[in-house]
């Protein structure tokens, strides 16, 4: 199953100087005409990541699931739903990406099961079953109701009635997601061996789903009011999650999983973590024992202004702890699309920042396109958090639209009706029209993809901040002998950079439109611009 490598992309830096592209498999190619993606779609489709340069492929889940949370409800974890293939099609896959020097990291969902899963088919047998305890029971509180106050993150109450054994079930997203109980040393021992099992497959890393969420308060106490909480907003945040996330004991489970992970070479742990920088960084683990990479989405949640994301880069880059490897992520498949957040002349500014910032990139596909966020029709909301928690936007279905790979009826995505609808660009906003069009979005993320491989000051350099006024953003990426400076207009008026005393060439602009140009001085940038230089 293991494929030989190119021994020049051996090491253990790989995923330090590599761009990370994450598939959302439903939406990403369908080859068997049922209207959901599968993984033939994502091997046939290498080719494409190939020559955009990507250097690993993050899957989202593909395991067999009821597709309550669209597999994030797991129900075996070391096979293939028939609705993606088989195993064999997934050991195709990993072969076909190695043999292009490329790495496969995969989704692992540890912090829960579906409740179809043979673990809590057991568990909830009976309350003496061998396996009760592997999830998190609790008696009815004095009312009869849930035993504490503790929310689900998709709406209501944490707590299930399993009404034949008269116990609550604890369940952190869907109650079709019971939380596992990771106390239970043989919980953690289940889960080392389906890593294993794919590991000696040959995947090259996990991305762990709500890392952060793995422990809870052995107490049970109740978490405490949120005073900054805004009606209108996810009602999740009513209440501080003091006791059900971000416990110190966490920090064991992770390097427990590091361990696993280190038992096998060259392989990458990525976390999934939504917490402030200060909290987030403790991820890496005291002795760097923790996740290699916890997954940093401030760039999700800084409000788009230079001062404020030069401020964000400059926090980040003082928490990481030494040795920590900083990475950066601009959208996902629970987050709009960042061509809706910032617009999208702006995104092409985004793209940029992204893939010259000092840290791992990991970019979502269709991003590299330009696909816009699509409005779901109501009829059409897949989405479980979106019919739990309705109409205050916390919908994902329209960051998980299919990719549009062409102009035609079903953007070359499939041969049938797509599950979720097309965004009504696609005829323009594609691949095929893209790939050959010297000044495309697609053209742009190739060209900063290529730079980034070719300029180790740009991959691996030191990271300098230069300046951060009004609109603009400028930085420096010093490494290998090479200084180069990145000039960002984040606004839609043109503006001067001040570069006093500094002459340079450009690398490329935004508008791949400026490559050779000499700079001197002031250089202009005009509205939605960016621009690399290398400094003389
Ligand atoms: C985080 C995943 O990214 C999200 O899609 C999922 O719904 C929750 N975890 C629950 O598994």
């Amino acid at each position: 199953m293991e494929q030989a490598r190119d021994p020049r992309r051996e090491g253990a830096s790989w995923w330090k100087s590599g761009v990370i592209y994450q598939v959302y498999p439903r939406s990403f190619q369908d080859t068997d005409g049922d209207g959901v993606g599968d993984l033939k779609g994502v091997t046939r489709r290498l080719d494409y990541l190939q020559g955009l340069g990507v250097d690993a492929v993050w899957l989202s889940p593909f395991y067999p699931s009821p597709m309550a949370d669209f597999g994030y409800d797991v129900a075996d974890y070391v096979d293939v739903d028939p609705l993606f293939g088989t195993l064999a099609d997934f050991d195709a896959l990993v072969a076909a990406a190695h043999e292009r020097d490329m790495r496969v990291i995969i989704d692992l969902v540890p912090n829960h099961t579906s409740d179809v899963h043979p673990w809590f088919a057991e568990a909830r047998a009976s309350r003496h079953n061998p396996k009760r305890d592997w999830y998190i029971w609790r008696d009815p509180g004095p009312d009869g109701g849930p035993p504490n106050n503790w929310l689900s993150e998709f709406g209501g109450s944490a707590w299930a009635l399993d009404e034949a054994t008269g116990q609550y079930y604890y369940h952190a997203f869907l109650d079709r997601q019971p939380d596992l109980n990771w106390r239970n040393p043989e919980v953690a021992a289940a889960i080392h061996d389906v890593m294993r099992f794919w590991l000696a497959r040959g995947v090259d890393g996990f991305r762990v789903d709500v890392i952060w969420h793995l422990m809870k308060d052995p107490h049970f106490r109740d978490n405490p009011p949120n005073p900054d909480y805004r009606a209108g907003t996810n009602p999740y945040f009513r209440l501080l999650p003091l006791h059900t996330t971000d416990l110190d004991e966490v920090q064991d489970v992770v390097a427990g999983l590091r361990r696993v992970v280190d038992e096998f070479p060259d392989r990458l742990l990525i976390g999934e973590i939504y917490l402030p920088i200060e909290r987030l960084v403790a991820y890496y683990g005291g002795a760097l024992d923790g996740a290699h990479l916890p997954f940093n989405f401030a760039l999700l949640e800084t409000p788009w202004q230079a001062r404020a994301i030069e401020h964000l880069i400059t926090r980040y880059e003082a928490a990481l702890p030494k040795g920590g490897w900083p990475n950066w992520v601009l959208g996902n498949h629970d987050r709009p699309r960042i061509h809706k957040r910032v617009g999208g002349d702006q995104a092409r500014v985004a793209a940029m920042l992204l893939l010259t910032l000092r840290g791992t990139p990991t970019l979502y596909y269709g991003d590299e396109i330009g696909m816009a966020q699509v409005e779901i029709p109501p009829e059409r909301v897949q989405d479980p958090y979106e019919k739990n928690v309705p109409g205050i936007g916390m919908g994902r279905d329209g960051v998980r639209t299919p990719m549009q790979w062409d102009g035609s009826r079903f953007a070359g995505f499939s041969d049938a009706e797509p599950w979720l609808p097309l965004a009504p660009d696609f005829t323009e906003v594609n691949v095929a029209a893209e790939m050959g069009d010297p000044d495309s979005m697609l053209t742009l993320h190739r060209r900063l993809i290529s730079l980034r491989r070719h300029h180790p000051a740009l991959s691996e350099g030191d990271y300098a901040p230069v300046a951060a006024d009004g609109d603009l953003l400028m930085f420096r990426r010093d490494g290998a002998g090479e200084r180069i400076l990145v000039a960002l207009n984040l606004g839609g008026d043109p503006l001067l950079a001040a570069m006093p005393g500094a002459r340079g060439r450009v690398l490329l602009s935004t508008f791949c439109d400026r490559e050779g140009e000499t700079v001197t001085g002031d250089v202009g940038l005009r509205a939605h611009e960016g621009l690399v230089v290398r400094l003389d």
